[in-house]
C-alpha cells in the first residue's frame, strides 16, 4: 500500500472507499464516510497449518456457568458459555453497567472476575458498588481505554471479564480515535481472540445510535457470539433483555428485570407485572396469551377507536407492528362491514412490551371490535390466533402452553383458532370459543353483547 494512500470507512456498515462519498453504496445510509488509517487485519488464530478434525461433539461439551439472576441466565440460554463473547447494548443510563456490575459479583463467589470501564471513574462504580450493596465481592476493577494493556495485565485466568465500553477502548497500533471503525473492529479481534484463547466470557458494552442499533459497523454483532439489547421505557422501572444474536442458544428470549434502587430484580411472573393494570370492565381491553421464547406471557392489548375530525383518520400503534394493524383494519372492513375510516384507532400493549408475533392478531381484533362497538370483553377471557388476508383464524404455534399458562392465571375462557390442537378434556376447568373465521368473532361478540343485557 502507498504511504499516503487514504481511506474511508462507512461507520454503519464498515465499507471501505478511497474517497469521501455522501452516501454509502454498500448500506444506502448518508453522512457515513469518514477518513480513517487503513487497518493491519491480523487472523484471530494466527496459525500456519490447520489441523482438520470430525464433527463428533464427543469429549466437549457446552459448560454453562450460571449467574444466579435467573432472568440473565435465561436470556444466554441458561448460562454463560466460558470463552463466548456476549455484546450488550442499550441507551444511556438504562442500566447496563448495573446489571453487569451485579452479574459479575454474583460470578465472583467462585470464579475470578474483571471489570474495566473506560467511561466512569473507579470512585462513580465503587459508590454504584455501594448502592447495591456488593463493596465486598471479589471483583477487581480497574479503569483503562489501552486494549493491549487490558488484555495482558487480565491474565489467562480470568474467567470473567467485563469491558464498559468497547466505544472507549484503544489500540495504540492504529491512529485513529476510539471509537471509529478501525478500533472497534481492531478491538474486538483482539478480545475475542482473547476470550477465545484463555476461555474467558467477555461482556462488552456497547453504545447505541438513535436509531437503536449498536453503534459501529454491523459487524461488530457478527464478530460476537452474543448480542443483547437492554430496553424499557423512560419512567418505568421495568427493563427488558432481549436476545438479537446467540450462537448458543435460542435468539428469542426475554429477561425481564425492575430496576430498584439496590440494582435490578427479576421478576419471576412476568404476566402478573403485565396485567396488574387490568381496569374492569372498560371496552378496548383484552388479553392476548403470548409466548416469549419458551416462555407463555400475557398481555393485555388495549384499543380506543374514536370519531375522527381528521381527512385522513390517525393510527397509532404502541408495542405492536403498524402495517399489522392496517391489515386487520382492512380485513375487519371487508369482511364484516363494520367501517373505521371516519376513526381515530389507537392501539397499545400494556406494560412497555413489544410483540412481534402474529398470534396477536386476534387478540388486536377483538380489542378494535370491542372499543369500535362499545362491547365490554369479560375479565375471564384471553385470546389467540392468526388472522389472514382472507378473514380466517389461522391456528399457531404453542398453543398447548399459552392455554396451560392462561389457565394457571384464572381464564377460564379462551378464543382460539378452529384448527388448534387443543383436547377441551385436557383443561375441564377451561371453556373454549374456537373460532374459523372473523365473521364467527364478531358473532361472538353478538352473543356477549345479549349476555351483558
Ligand atoms: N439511587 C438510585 N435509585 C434507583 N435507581 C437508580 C439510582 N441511581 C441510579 N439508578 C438507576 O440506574 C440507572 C443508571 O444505570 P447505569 O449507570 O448502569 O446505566 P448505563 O446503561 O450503564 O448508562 P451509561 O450508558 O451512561 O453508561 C439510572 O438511569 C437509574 O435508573
Ligand atoms: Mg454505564
Ligand atoms: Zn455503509
Amino acid at each position: 500500500m502507498a504511504k499516503n494512500e487514504r481511506v474511508f470507512y462507512c461507520s454503519e456498515c464498515g465499507a471501505r472507499y478511497p474517497k469521501w462519498l455522501g452516501r454509502c453504496e454498500d448500506c444506502g445510509q448518508w453522512n457515513t464516510i469518514a477518513e480513517d488509517v487503513p487497518s493491519r487485519e491480523k487472523t484471530i488464530f494466527g496459525k500456519d497449518h490447520i489441523e482438520f478434525q470430525g464433527l463428533s461433539a464427543e469429549g466437549k461439551s457446552t459448560r454453562r456457568i450460571k449467574s444466579g439472576l435467573a432472568e440473565f441466565d435465561r436470556v444466554l440460554g441458561g448460562g454463560a458459555v466460558p470463552g463466548s463473547v456476549v455484546l450488550i447494548g442499550g441507551e444511556p443510563g438504562i442500566g447496563k453497567s448495573t446489571i453487569l456490575l451485579q452479574i459479575l459479583a454474583a460470578f465472583s463467589e467462585k470464579h475470578r472476575c474483571v471489570y474495566i470501564s473506560g467511561e466512569e471513574s473507579a470512585e462513580q462504580i465503587c459508590l454504584r458498588a455501594e448502592r447495591l450493596g456488593l463493596s465486598s465481592s471479589n471483583v477487581k476493577l480497574a479503569c483503562e481505554t489501552n486494549v493491549d494493556v487490558i488484555i495482558s495485565s487480565v491474565g489467562s485466568d480470568t474467567d470473567f471479564l467485563v469491558i464498559d465500553s468497547i466505544q472507549t477502548l484503544c489500540c495504540k497500533s492504529i491512529d485513529s480515535i476510539p471509537g471509529t471503525v478501525n478500533q472497534l473492529r481492531t478491538c474486538a479481534y483482539a478480545l475475542i481472540n482473547f476470550a477465545k484463547t484463555t476461555s474467558t466470557t467477555v461482556f462488552l458494552v456497547g453504545h447505541v445510535t438513535k436509531d437503536g442499533v449498536i453503534a459501529g459497523p454491523k459487524i461488530l454483532e457478527h464478530m460476537v457470539d452474543c448480542v443483547l439489547y437492554f430496553e424499557g421505557e423512560k419512567g418505568n422501572s421495568c427493563r427488558i433483555l432481549r436476545t438479537v444474536k446467540n450462537r448458543y442458544g435460542s435468539c428469542d428470549e426475554l429477561g425481564i428485570f425492575e430496576m430498584s434502587q439496590s440494582g435490578l430484580v427479576n421478576i419471576e411472573n412476568p404476566s402478573s407485572l403485565f396485567l396488574t393494570s387490568r381496569s374492569d370492565n372498560v371496552p378496548g381491553t383484552v388479553t392476548f396469551a403470548g409466548m416469549e421464547g419458551t416462555r407463555p406471557m400475557l398481555v393485555e392489548v388495549q384499543s380506543l377507536v374514536s370519531k375522527s375530525y381528521l381527512t385522513s383518520p390517525r393510527r397509532t400503534v404502541i408495542g405492536w407492528d403498524i402495517n399489522r394493524l392496517f391489515m386487520i383494519l382492512a380485513v375487519l372492513e371487508s369482511k364484516t362491514k363494520i367501517s373505521f375510516s371516519d376513526r381515530d384507532v389507537y392501539l397499545s400493549i400494556v406494560g412497555g412490551l413489544k410483540i412481534s408475533e402474529p398470534a396477536c392478531d386476534l387478540a388486536v381484533a377483538l380489542s378494535l371490535l370491542s372499543s369500535r362497538k362499545n362491547i365490554v370483553i369479560p375479565n375471564g377471557i384471553c385470546s389467540i390466533g392468526e388472522i389472514g388476508l382472507t378473514g380466517e383464524i389461522r391456528s399457531v404455534p404453542k398453543c398447548v402452553e399459552r392455554v396451560k399458562e392462561s389457565s394457571k392465571l384464572g381464564f377460564r375462557h379462551i378464543i382460539l383458532p378452529g384448527l388448534s390442537n387443543i383436547d377441551g378434556k385436557d383443561f375441564p376447568e377451561v371453556k373454549f370459543k374456537r373460532v374459523n373465521t372473523i365473521i364467527d368473532l364478531v358473532a361472538f361478540l353478538g352473543e356477549e353483547m345479549r349476555n351483558d343485557e
